[in-house]
Formats: structure tokens, C-alpha cells, sequence
């Protein structure tokens, strides 16, 4: 069976995260790949665009796969919008367009003067969606109030912070939700409900929190640096896991933020 196929939902797929890649675990991008992952999330302030260049440069068809990026308020100050996007292109081996672009953050951004310029550079073919990252309901209503259309939000969200009011409303709205920090930095495999529901369906931890995510409508957004946490992922589980299986994950929500930095987030 083709895994491509199975991680992806209409609305929903599994992203591959790559804020801790480096020189010298750039090849976790390929076994990534070669589990069926289609889906980078990257960002200019990662520094590492250069290491990733390394494994886009060699895949062949640029319509098979998807880069997320993401700029914030410091490039879009010091270089400007277009600028900061035409440097990532450049670091990407003159790539000609991103998938998605992303304001990494709210604080301190004049959000609708840089999504109406993420809109013209839509309409130029650079990017091919864009969205926030980061942002409250009362950001997302306050854009929907000045007539902006956002294709994506990119927030934390992981079974100990569901952010159901916001799912909600972004799937009400059409707004393609991805959750960073997937795994809540590891402490799923930690949790002893998670991991009974996880044995009693004979699957592993990961399988089933991807699983939940796809469930919710949610790509989730992945990271390991353990070749083996990503090969021992049977992706072809994935989507075959009876919904009220995770009634019990529900249950384990305590608005726990983990990624909660003052210096560009508005919680
Ligand atoms: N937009 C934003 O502001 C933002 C913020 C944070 C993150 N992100 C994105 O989200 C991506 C993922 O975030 P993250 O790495 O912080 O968190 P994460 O994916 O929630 O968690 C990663 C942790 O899970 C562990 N893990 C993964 N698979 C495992 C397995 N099968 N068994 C046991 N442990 C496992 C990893 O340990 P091992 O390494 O040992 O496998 C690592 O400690 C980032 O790379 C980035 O692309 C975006």
C-alpha cells in the first residue's frame, strides 16, 4: 500500500518538523520520506535552510512534495516581506515557489499589511497558501472582520492542549489547521492512559496520536531524532483506528502550553 496515500486525509495530513535539523541528522528528512511523509515544516529563523537544501535539491518532482515556511516580525522588519521570501527561495536552491507561508508570531506584527503582502506574492506565484502561527481565536476574528482569508493556522496543539474552540472554529471557517508540537515534545509516549489505549489497539504511541490528530481534521507537525522512532511508525495503521478509541485522549486535556514565549506570543 502507498503510505503517501494513507497520511493523507482530504483536509489533513502527517508533517515531518525540522527546527532541529543540522548537518548531521539531515538524512532523518529521507527516511521521513521514504515512510511516506510528503510535508516539511521549515522556517527562516531554524537557520538551517541550507542543510534542508541538501535533501530537497534531489527530489526530482517539485509537485510531489510540500514545504511549510515561516518569517518573523524580526525578518519582516529588517528585510520585508518579499525580501525575506525571495532569501528562502534563494537558500532552497532557487525554488520557485513555498507551499505555505506563515507569520511565525503575532506580537509586534501589522498582521494585515503583511498577509495583504503575502496575498500579492500568492497572486505572483511565490507562495501557494499562507497563514499565522501562533495566534489566539481573537487574532483569527479580528483578521476574518478585515475581510483577510487565511488558508492556514499553525498552533500547539497536542492531547494535553486540544484547543477545541479553535479547531472548531478555524474548521468552520475553512482554515487548515496544523498542530506544532505534535507529540507535546515527547510527553504522549509518557502518559499512562495514552499508552493502555495504545496497547489494548496493539499500535504505537506515535501511530495513535497521528491518528488522533488526522481524526480531528489536524495535520500534525512531528519531529524525531531516532531513525528508528520514525521507521518503526507502520503509517499504513494510521486512519484505521475506530474513532472512540479516542474518546479516552479527549479526556486528557489541561490547557497545558508548553511553547509559550512572551517575547512573540499573545496567549
Ligand atoms: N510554529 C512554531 O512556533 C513551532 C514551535 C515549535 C515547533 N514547531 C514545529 O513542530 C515540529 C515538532 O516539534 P517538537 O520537536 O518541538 O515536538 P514534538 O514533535 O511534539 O516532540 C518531539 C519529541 O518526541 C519524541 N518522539 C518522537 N517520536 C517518538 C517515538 N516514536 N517514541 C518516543 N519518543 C518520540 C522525540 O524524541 P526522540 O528524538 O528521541 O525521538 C522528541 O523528544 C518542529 O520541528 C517544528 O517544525 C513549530
Amino acid at each position: 500500500m502507498n503510505c503517501a496515500l494513507i497520511l493523507k486525509t482530504s483536509m489533513a495530513e502527517v508533517i515531518f518538523g525540522t527546527q532541529n535539523i543540522n548537518s548531521s541528522n539531515i538524512r532523518l528528512c529521507e527516511i521521513a520520506w521514504n515512510k511516506g511523509i510528503r510535508s516539511y515544516d521549515t522556517a527562516l529563523a531554524y537557520n538551517n535552510l541550507n542543510h534542508l537544501n541538501n535533501f530537497f535539491k534531489n527530489l526530482q518532482d517539485r509537485s510531489s512534495y510540500r514545504i511549510i515556511s515561516k518569517i518573523t516580525k524580526g525578518h519582516i522588519e529588517y528585510e520585508g516581506v518579499r525580501k525575506s521570501i525571495l532569501k528562502i527561495l534563494q537558500k532552497l536552491n532557487n525554488q520557485d515557489y513555498i507551499d505555505t507561508l506563515l507569520i511565525h508570531a503575532p506580537k509586534g506584527v501589522d498582521h494585515i499589511k503583511v498577509l495583504n503582502e503575502l496575498e500579492e506574492l500568492r497572486q505572483d506565484g511565490l507562495i501557494k497558501k499562507y497563514g499565522v502561527s501562533n495566534y489566539t481565536i481573537k487574532h483569527l476574528r479580528s483578521l476574518k472582520n478585515s475581510n483577510i482569508k487565511l488558508d492556514v493556522l499553525q498552533n500547539e496543539i497536542h492531547p494535553f492542549l486540544q484547543e477545541s474552540e479553535l479547531v472548531n472554529y478555524c474548521n468552520r471557517e475553512n482554515i487548515n489547521v496544523m498542530a506544532h508540537s505534535g507529540y507535546a515534545h515527547g510527553l504522549v509516549f509518557k502518559n499512562p492512559r495514552i499508552k493502555k489505549v495504545a496497547n489494548l489497539l496493539n499500535v504505537t504511541i506515535s501511530e495513535l496520536i497521528l491518528s488522533w490528530h488526522l481524526s480531528r481534521k489536524i495535520s500534525p507537525i512531528f519531529f524525531s531524532s531516532d531513525s528508528n522512532h520514525i521507521k518503526n511508525t507502520d503509517y499504513s495503521k494510521i486512519s484505521k483506528i475506530s474513532p472512540q478509541f479516542f474518546e479516552d485522549i479527549s479526556g486528557l486535556n489541561t490547557n497545558l502550553r508548553i511553547c509559550d514565549n512572551p517575547e512573540w506570543s499573545e496567549f
